[in-house]
């Protein structure tokens, strides 16, 4: 699980097909996708949708960027204003500064060539072989064959797919035909890579293999990966900043582990609720508001947000409680480097005032309260 950090030693260039290629994308100080005052209004049947009101947020190049939020918040047409799949009603989307809505057919068609898209549903042709799904947007932009021949073969041997060209969709797994979505999104070199929810249909196994593609992609290549999604395991995995959006509104961003470590915003917290050390139902049904009688333990929530960089002190803990201490429920993971998470600790026979407890609890974590009694 420790994957982000991984993220901090880049795969060594030089090696494989396509070495070398992050240095068409020299690192630059301005964003690579800047959204400004950015909003969009659909017809509805039962009129206009505001789907996206004011949005302000820059992506950096070589990152790999989440976006999260409820069903309809406005993910997916957030998306698919870099593209210009969706057409903004107001406001701006600069690509490397460039403002993509004077774009005429001929710009349009090369700017989607910079910006590659994989879906859900891998939108691959059923008639068509794995070598052919991949070859065909170079054949429509009237790439030479033997240039095609070269690309096509690096890309299924970047993906994994080598032995796999003759076959057709239908034969493959769910993840061999991502991998084939991820081959076909790459023939152009894109500076930019869109996924949306492209993980959604695989198992949690094969979403882990495509996740590793995808962090080597964005080290290896040097590509901005943007991606939007509903399994909060999928952005702790491989991204380094995160937004949440809300009725088309951002709500929160940050980079993972502190808005992982510390939501501040009630749908970012209900988004996270999974991740998150809750209270067992047992352990719920044994607390009480009050202490039974003198020998019950007060249970703690100690929650370490990450923001010290530091792990949590156990035994820092243990000698400033005193008494009986054990651990109810908890644990932390590591996300970019930081330890974070909850700790429920049951104390018990310590000769300080809760008050003092939290107050001592609080030097250690970054959070502490107290949930309840147990007996
Ligand atoms: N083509 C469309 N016509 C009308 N309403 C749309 C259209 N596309 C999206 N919407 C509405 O815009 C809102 C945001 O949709 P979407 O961007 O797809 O959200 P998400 O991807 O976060 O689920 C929703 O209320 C959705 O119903
Ligand atoms: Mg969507």
């Amino acid at each position: 699980m420790n994957a982000t950090a991984q993220r901090s030693q880049p795969l060594e260039h030089g090696a494989g097909p396509l070495a070398g290629r992050a240095e068409l994308h020299p690192q630059k100080a301005s964003a690579h996708v800047r959204f400004t005052q950015l909003g969009k209004v659909y017809e509805g049947r039962q009129g206009p949708v505001a789907a996206l009101k004011g949005i302000d947020l820059d992506i950096q190049r070589g990152e790999v960027f989440g976006i999260i939020g409820r069903s309809g918040a406005g993910k997916s047409s957030l998306i698919r204003t870099i593209n210009r799949l969706e057409q903004p009603s107001s406001g701006r989307v600069l690509i490397d500064q460039v403002d993509i809505a004077a774009f005429n057919e001929d710009k349009l068609v090369e700017l989607r060539r910079r910006i590659g898209m994989i879906f859900q549903h891998f939108n691959l042709m059923s008639a068509k072989t794995v070598w052919q799904n991949v070859e065909l947007p170079l054949k429509v932009a009237g790439v030479p064959k033997e240039q095609r021949q070269r690309k096509v073969a690096e890309l299924l041997e970047l993906v994994g797919l080598k032995d796999k060209h003759k076959a057709y969709p239908a034969q493959l797994s769910g993840g061999q035909k991502q991998r084939v979505g991820i081959a076909r999104a790459l023939v152009h070199d894109p500076a930019i890579l869109l996924c949306d929810e492209a993980t959604s249909a695989l198992d949690p196994e094969t979403t882990q293999s495509i996740l590793g593609l995808l962090r080597e992609i964005n080290q290896r290549l040097g590509l901005t990966i943007i991606l939007i999604t509903h399994e909060m395991a999928v952005i702790r995995e491989i991204c380094d900043r995160v937004v949440v959006l809300e009725q088309g509104e951002i709500v929160e961003q940050g980079p993972v582990w502190q808005v992982f470590g510390d939501p501040q915003h009630e749908v970012s917290k209900t988004l996270l609720a999974p991740l998150q050390h809750v209270l067992p139902d047992d352990l719920h049904a044994r607390l009480h508001a009050q202490p039974s009688d003198k020998s019950a333990s007060v249970v703690l929530d100690l929650q370490f947000t990450g923001s010290t960089g530091n792990e949590p002190d156990l035994s820092a803990l243990f000698n400033a409680f005193g008494g009986r201490v054990s651990l109810l429920h908890g644990g932390v993971e590591r996300i970019q480097g930081r330890a974070l998470g909850h700790l429920l600790l049951a104390i018990s026979h310590s000769p300080l005032s809760i008050e003092e407890l939290l107050i001592r609890a609080r030097k250690q974590a970054q959070h502490a309260k107290v949930l309840g009694y147990v007996a």
